[in-house]
């Protein structure tokens, strides 16, 4: 019923032409992925291009932020509407990295995710505690914060442009992936919240991604949870054939 999302964040890797490359080779080694919506985030620079090579292919064009205002006088932003005319169908929004240096929260979260929402994009809102957070055993608390502030004032048919991604902060490029039941457990808290708040066939619909530290001999083990929908891949998204065997983890 949930269509498995697997989203490959290149953050900031790769010139155009290593990113036409990447996406090329790609294409050949998910040619026969059936089943999942296997999407691709470049950097902003390489988006157009990226998005001509992988026209008339199963991949997905993603942008790793976006600003939430149409157009005006704001230096450096990019406007969700300008990435759909880039060939982006989805958008990253709220990823740590863009929350612990960039001065992201969850207000700034909510307005780009319905900006984004309102111009066609599908946005895969990132939310994840930090070690610190999890040692102090404040993992439900955080995450519960980071929900409700990021999806505040949605409504429910908005829910067919979202889809959640979990991603521990101490689990991001470490190589440390959360256990296979500790993911679980956050993904069902999160489903349990969604429906709380949007209710039960929100929360039946809505794809829930694990993110941080992904790899081919780990994403089955995760895909086998219950609530866990997808994953959200940095590292390993950045050589086609490690992100083609974990796009393919069904075959
Ligand atoms: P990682 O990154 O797979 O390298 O841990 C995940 C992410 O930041 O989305």
């Amino acid at each position: 019923m949930r269509i498995p999302v697997i989203a490959g964040n290149w953050k900031l890797f790769k010139t155009i032409n290593e990113s036409v490359s990447l996406v090329k080779e790609l294409k050949q080694l998910v040619a026969n992925s059936h089943g999942v919506e296997i999407v691709v985030a470049p950097v902003f620079t390489a988006l157009s291009r990226v998005s001509e090579a992988i026209d008339g292919s199963v991949i997905h064009l993603a942008a790793q932020d976006c600003y939430w205002e149409e157009e005006g006088a704001f230096t450096g932003e990019v406007a969700p509407k300008l990435l759909r005319d880039a060939g982006c169908s989805h958008v990253i929004i709220g990823h740590s990295e863009r929350r612990q240096y960039f001065g992201e929260t969850d207000l700034t979260v909510n307005r780009k995710t319905k900006a984004a929402i309102a111009a066609g994009l599908t946005a895969i809102v990132c939310v994840g505690e930090t070690l610190q957070e999890r040692e102090s055993e404040n993992t439900f608390t955080v995450i519960e914060t980071q929900i409700t502030g990021s999806l505040f004032g949605l409504a429910g048919n908005d829910f067919n442009h979202v889809v959640i991604a979990y991603e521990p902060v101490w689990a991001i490029g470490t190589g440390k992936t959360a256990s296979d039941a500790q993911a679980q457990e956050v993904h069902a808290f999160i489903r349990q919240l969604v429906s709380r708040l949007f209710g039960q066939s929100v929360a039946d619909s809505v794809r829930i991604l694990y993110g941080g530290s992904v790899k081919p001999d780990n994403v089955k083990g995760l895909m086998a949870q219950t609530d866990i929908d997808g994953a959200l891949v940095g590292g390993a998204s950045l050589k086609a054939e490690s992100f083609a065997a974990i796009a393919t983890f069904n075959i």
